[in-house]
């Protein structure tokens, strides 16, 4: 069937709004590889994946799928599926190698050529400007906890918007500052692997700051028709009964998950229950009079990254946590039902309670879903197929829930599948598969799943159609 007759099939049973923006998301650590190329330097995350035992079978983002080399390919395959948008992220060591003063001339010819090429293709490019490569100097000099970084990105920030500024209309300024603050440097998951309360909650205040003077500083450079956004990964969480003290917990987690952000951000303050709940750890002495105003620079939507919600009841967690403490008066109960690759439960109407809450929390701020998707066991068949029903389902299920939360009044502006390409999946390694395209890593082969094929249609017929 040809677009058109998609878009006037009565099988397409939840239509999407006329303009709504159909992407697919990735990130510059997780695809590019040529670590040391071009007068690229180690980011945190260079570092952290050479250290042992932090990342599943010793993997690193040196090659990854190539991405860098395969920039064509990539975009072709992206004009293949009809995708209106194309998230991606710059990778701040590629173009300012040491976190500050001037760029350099083939990192920024490389976003420009990305780019050029998207325009090209009839897509939108999307720029994230920071998705956890922060340039292992800058983590040398204090990294997130230290203010001076936040300084440093508002530099970046005016770099980039200058130098893509005429091509790029769409900029963010950071993905999930809540997983670089906390499993960066309160449970040491994530790279730079620090287990520090204090360094969590500085380096969460310090990002907000960040995101706030680097908004101010794309605004600075951009036409003022672009639009600058921030993306959260809002916490869905459910208490696992209406008890005062199961309620507290989920008080406790949506206050140290969500509201620390939400609240500078939107607000210009910061939550108080965050700062009682936080005082063993910390009096904030650190936020300086004007940091919460700068923090709150105006936006033009909010991006949210949403996969599963979790349940909370009062009990305790082990330590080191990303909870800045919370553990000692949260239990996680596990949700019941389907699970992915990644043992995260499948529950789409997490989805539609988020958007419902931000309706209803932030009216008049336009809403995008910036990555959502799921990884399972994909393999390619002998004949070159990759079947992955499951896939498919969650996906189905998810614009499905985005769909009502349309229909209930959110004002959702578009969709962004996460991900394109499997994809080093931070310290999981190549072990989990995220794409709706097949890379086989060993000779960089890309594969269309069955999944893609599916978003295509989707696209194509401007929604869904009954299952
Ligand atoms: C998000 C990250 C993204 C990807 C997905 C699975 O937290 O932003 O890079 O790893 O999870």
């Amino acid at each position: 069937m040809t677009a058109l007759d998609a878009r006037t099939d009565p099988a397409t049973t939840l239509r999407f709004p006329e303009g709504f923006r159909w992407g697919t998301a990735t990130a510059a650590y997780q695809i590019e590889g040529a670590a040391a190329e071009d007068g690229r330097t180690p980011s945190i995350w260079d570092t952290f994946s050479r250290t042992p035992g932090k990342v599943r079978n010793g993997d690193t983002g040196d090659i990854a799928a190539d991405h860098y080399h395969r920039l064509d390919e990539d975009v072709a395959l992206m004009r293949r599926l009809g995708v209106t948008d194309y998230r991606f992220s710059i990778a701040w060591p590629r173009v300012q190698p040491t976190g500050r003063g001037p760029a350099v001339r083939k990192g920024l010819d490389f976003y420009r050529r990305l780019a050029d090429s998207l325009l090209e293709a009839g897509i939108r490019p999307v720029a994230t400007l920071y998705h956890w490569d922060l340039p292992q100097e800058l983590e040398d000099a204090g990294g997130w906890p230290h203010r001076e970084t936040a300084h440093r990105f508002a530099e970046y920030a005016g770099i980039m918007a200058d130098a893509l500024g005429d091509r790029v209309a769409t900029w963010t300024t950071l993905n999930e500052p809540w997983c670089a603050a906390f499993l960066g440097y309160g449970n040491g998951v994530h790279a730079p692997g620090r287990t520090d309360d204090l360094a969590a909650l500085r380096a969460a205040h310090h990002l907000n700051l960040a995101h706030g003077l680097g908004a101010r500083a794309l605004r600075g450079a951009l036409p003022a028709s672009a639009e600058v956004s921030l993306t959260l990964n809002l916490h869905a969480v459910r208490a696992l009964t209406q008890a005062p003290e199961d309620l507290d917990a989920a008080r406790r987690i949506d206050a140290v998950g969500n509201r620390i952000f939400l609240d500078p951000v939107f607000h210009g303050r910061l939550p108080e229950d965050l700062v009682r709940d936080t005082a063993p750890v910390t009096d904030w002495a650190f936020v300086r009079d004007g940091d919460l105003e700068a923090a709150a620079a105006p936006i033009d939507s909010l991006g949210i990254n949403y996969y599963s919600p979790s349940v909370v009841a009062a009990g305790s967690s082990e330590s080191p946590s990303p909870w800045a403490g919370a553990e000692r008066h949260v239990r996680f109960v596990p949700a019941p039902g389907p699970r992915t690759a990644m043992d995260w439960p499948v529950d789409a109407d997490g989805l539609h309670e988020l958007l419902i809450r931000l309706r209803d929390e932030l009216p008049g701020v336009p809403l995008v879903i910036t990555e959502n998707g799921a990884a399972y066991d994909d393999y390619a068949d002998p004949s070159g197929n990759v079947k992955d029903p499951e896939r498919v389902a969650y996906l189905h299920a998810h614009l499905a829930a985005v769909h009502r939360a349309l229909e209930d009044g959110a004002d959702v502006r578009g969709y962004f599948l996460w991900s394109l390409l499997d994809n080093f999946e931070w310290a999981y390694g190549y072990s989990k598969r995220f794409g709706i395209v097949h890379v086989d890593f060993a000779t960089q082969r890309r594969t269309l799943k069955d999944s893609a094929r599916w978003y295509a249609e989707v696209i194509a017929r401007g929604g869904l159609a009954e299952e």
